[in-house]
Parts: structure tokens; sequence; C-alpha cells
């Protein structure tokens, strides 16, 4: 089968920093699917896979990617949840081969039946974004979607790349006032239009802009972008006894006693520890993945997609790849064949 991935820690703008190659198809075992990749998304994790420096085998090329669209072609004999020609989508695990390729085995306990209303490409932009959403709201900020929510604020640092277009609409859709931070027109338009109320410029400080509004204090901070960068805001911002979730990480220490006083709460959330660890809660992407296909076969939440580059092939990864580098997008980038 066909395949893309690279031997050499190369920069993208090095014509051999991607291959396409030939590999074996494997055969599924135990809980795994064999799917049929129809259409797959760029996400910043594959530039950071790529830079990595953990040793190559030069015969032996890394395959990456995440999020995939597509169609089971067979099963292991302990899955119970989909059957050969079921049309799945997931973001599948940090550990195993990614999703550029022909065919990709997935533990089924990660996958979602796709959206029937929504085109390949429209999927394929949902699931690693959509799963680290609602895992950071749901899971690690505490918020019930069920409950009544009125009259508790979030700000979203970053309301407009991937992840943020989604947290906005799951927000919003939650019951919650959203506040979000876009620094362009075009990404303030966009963000408006995906659930939030209100928009701050995070290229300014986030405190006066929020004060502004009329919150000196907010219930709930999702962080989308810079850790280091936002955190004294974050301090400033978070309400006595508020939730604050990071997805990005920090390349220097945070200082946690910052939120003593208020006994803030802090929390990270990565959406690839349930498969990393094989937590015995990892079936709980397959339920978060079916009610997202339900919110977005019914049009309550709308797919993020912005770009489409076809077929996949190594020449558009690395052009999807050096448009995630400049940091600006907006929504989603799928390939797809
Ligand atoms: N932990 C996890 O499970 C997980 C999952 C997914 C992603 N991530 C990480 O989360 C981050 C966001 O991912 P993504 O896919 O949503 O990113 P993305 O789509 O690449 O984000 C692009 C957006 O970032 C905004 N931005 C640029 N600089 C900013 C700043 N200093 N402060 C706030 N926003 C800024 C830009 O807005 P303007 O153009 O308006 O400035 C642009 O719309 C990445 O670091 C990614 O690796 C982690």
């Amino acid at each position: 089968m066909r395949a893309i991935g690279y031997t050499q820690h190369l920069p993208i703008d090095d014509s051999h920093s991607l291959i396409d190659f030939e590999m074996q198809r494997p055969d599924p075992t135990g809980h795994d699917l064999l799917v049929q990749v129809q259409a797959v998304s760029a996400n910043p994790v594959d530039l950071a896979v790529r830079r990595n420096t953990e040793p190559l085998d030069p015969q032996a090329p890394k395959v990456i990617g995440f999020d995939a669209y597509g169609t089971v072609t067979a099963v292991g004999n302990a899955v119970t949840l989909f059957h050969p020609g079921d049309v799945v989508f997931y973001a599948g695990s940090f550990k195993r081969p990614g999703s550029y390729s022909e065919f990709q085995l997935v533990d089924e306990r990660l996958v979602g039946h796709a959206p029937t209303k929504l085109t390949p490409a429209q999927s394929a932009a949902m699931p690693l974004t959509a799963l680290t959403a609602w895992e950071a709201l749901f899971e690690q900020l505490g918020i019930d979607p069920h409950a009544d929510n009125h009259g508790k604020t979030i700000l979203v640092i970053n309301g407009a790349g991937g992840v943020g277009s989604v947290a906005t609409q799951l927000a919003h859709w939650a019951g919650l006032t959203v506040i979000a931070t876009a620094s362009r027109d075009e990404t303030i338009a966009w963000t408006r239009d995906h659930g939030s109320d209100f928009v701050v410029n995070h290229r300014q400080d986030l405190v006066p802009q929020v004060h502004d509004l009329g919150d000196q204090v907010v219930d709930y901070i999702l962080e989308l972008s810079n850790l280091n960068q936002h955190w004294p805001e974050i301090v400033d911002l978070i309400k006595p006894s508020g939730h604050i979730v990071s997805i990005t990480g920090s390349d220097t220490p945070i200082d946690l006693r910052a939120l003593k006083n208020k006994r803030a709460t802090f929390a990270w959330e990565w959406m690839f520890t349930k498969a990393y660890f094989e937590t015995p809660d990892m079936g709980s992407q397959h339920q978060i993945l079916e009610q997202i296909r339900a919110l977005l076969d019914a049009g309550t939440l709308v797919s993020t997609l912005t770009k489409t580059l076809q077929p996949i092939n190594a020449q558009n990864v690395m052009a999807a790849h050096r448009l995630l580098n400049n940091h600006h997008m907006r929504g989603k980038l799928v390939i797809q064949n």
C-alpha cells in the first residue's frame, strides 16, 4: 500500500522532508479495524512529531498523520462496535503508524461512525480537534453540557484555530457566554460565526479588554496557544475557585503558586492520553465521537474545514505543513483522495 513518512528530521522546506513509499498492508487482530483512508487532516502536532529527535530507521520510514475518514475493510476477532463497510472517522493513536497511508489499523475504541450529512473532507477536519475540545471542556474543566450554564463565562485563548473553532461551538452549545481571542479581521469574523459572543485581541493585553466587556473575572479559561505568554493574564482573569485548562504545554515552568489565593484549579489536556496509556476509559473516545457525529448531522455543530488539498501525497502534506507553520490557520486543512 502507499504511505507517506520520513526517514530524516529535515526542515519542511526540504523536498525530502516527507516521502511517498510502499509498505506492506497490515492485517487487523484483536480490537483493530483496518480502514481504507479517503481523507486526513493536518495538525500542528504533525510538525512536532516530524521535528523531534528520536532515532530513525532509514529502511523503515515513520508514517505520520492524525485524523482520518474512511471505510472499514476488515476487523479483528475482538471487534464488537463496527463491521466491514462502516464509514468511520477518528484521530488515532500517538504510538502507532499514522493516517497518511492507504490503509490504517486503528483500535475500535478510538473510532466513531462518520457523519452522514457532511462531505468526507468536512468529516476528516473534525476528530482530533473535537476530541480535544470535548475532553478539555467536559472532562478537565468539569463543565456539564446538560446543566444550566447560563451566567457562566469562558475565555477561549485562540478562538479561530482548529481546536478553538470547535471549542467555541461546544461552549456555546453548553450555554456558556464565550469570549474568544483572535487578532485579524478574518479570524475575528470566523470566531464570531462559530459560537463566540465577544472577541478580544491576543496580540494586546487581554486583561483590560475583558474588563471592558464588563467581566472582571471569568469562570473558565481554555488556553489553546501559548501558555507562557498568556499565564499572567490567566492568573489575573480567573475567578476565585475558577478552572483553567491548557492543551499547549509550556517551554519554561509556570508558577502554579500564583493560583493559591484564588484556589483556582489548573489541568492539562492531551487527547492522546487515553490511547497512549490504554486507560480503562479509552472507549470514551468512541462515545465522544458518536456524540460529535450526532451534533454535526443535526447542524448543532458545523465542520471547521477551510481548505482542501488533493490527493494525499507527500507533496500535498508538505504544502499543508508549511501553511500550519505560520501559526495563522483558521479552522482546519484537509487532504483527500
Ligand atoms: N493537547 C492536545 O491534545 C492538543 C490537541 C490539539 C492541538 N494541540 C496544540 O494546541 C495548539 C493549537 O492547535 P490548533 O490546531 O488549534 O492551532 P492552529 O489552528 O494552528 O492555531 C492557529 C491560530 O492561532 C492563533 N494564534 C497565533 N498566535 C497566537 C497567540 N500568541 N495567542 C493566541 N492565539 C494565537 C491565530 O490567530 P490569529 O491569526 O488571529 O492571530 C490562528 O488563528 C497547538 O500548539 C497544538 O499543537 C494540543
